[in-house]
């Protein structure tokens, strides 16, 4: 059983509507129990619900976080983006980058590296994605993919402690398949040898439910979870967080 913060990162996706408002007052009512125990929960909806998530959390520990943002510091021309500051400026305190998601949209480590600087500048926190397909994964791969996205998704950034690294192996993501139990402790020790000073938190995401969660949280050097579907439902995501402090 584990006794230490863990943190439970909501990644809705392109899900979601003023409806969904509604299915949070569970989850409000849980983050005011003794049952979250040192539980940190975050929400990252699509962007048309943040204002309205803010407001329905106002008065509870919950964060939010924007799901991506556009790589420029200023406002500009760029049809249908928002940047970092936006985020800010609404009242998100995270952002996911780097989702593979994203990536398969055509985003680089050189990209990514740009948006993390940018969004660390306005002062949010940065869930930065990394993770092998299943091909580089069977290529045995997996180890120099994510060394080159370490190291250019965060070239030049010397404080590390706004950052949390999300292992997602992309073969994981919405497949209802986790890595064994003995790979994903030592993939995690391996991301954490990347760092000479103290390495930023490591969350894990692909998959996570309220059944291999029992399984996930065994892996002691797991500092949470990015949670895409069984997020978008409230009972699940409790569940998730309960059964890990159990
Ligand atoms: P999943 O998504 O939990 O649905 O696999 C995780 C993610 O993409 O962040």
């Amino acid at each position: 059983m584990t006794n230490k913060y863990m943190y439970f990162i909501a990644n809705w996706k392109m899900f979601g509507d003023l409806k969904s408002l509604k299915s949070l007052d569970k989850v409000i009512k849980f983050s005011k129990s003794k049952n979250i125990g040192k539980g940190r929960l975050i929400y990252c909806p699509p962007y048309t619900l943040i204002s309205s998530f803010w407001k329905k959390f106002k008065n509870c520990q919950i964060d939010i976080g924007g799901q991506n943002c556009h790589e420029s510091e200023n406002y500009g021309p760029y049809t249908g983006f928002v940047n970092s500051r936006m985020l800010k400026n609404i009242g998100a305190n995270y952002v996911i980058i780097g989702h593979s998601e994203n990536r398969e949209q055509g985003e680089n480590d050189k990209l990514i590296n740009l948006k993390i600087k940018n969004a660390l500048k306005a002062k949010l926190k940065v869930i930065f994605c990394i993770g092998e397909t299943l091909v580089e994964k069977r290529k045995k791969k997996t180890q120099s993919i994510l060394t080159k996205q370490i190291k250019v998704g965060l070239y030049k950034i010397k404080n590390k402690s706004n950052i949390f690294i999300a292992y997602e192996p992309v073969w994981a993501i919405g497949t209802g398949i986790v890595p064994k139990s003995e790979d994903l402790l030592k993939t995690i020790k391996f991301i954490k040898s990347k760092f000479k000073d103290k390495p930023p938190k490591i969350l894990y995401g692909g998959s996570v439910n309220p059944h291999n969660i029992k399984i996930l949280k065994e892996i002691n050097n797991i500092d949470g979870f990015l949670i895409g579907g069984a997020s978008q439902s409230s009972k699940k995501f409790i569940d998730i967080v309960k059964k890990t402090y159990t």
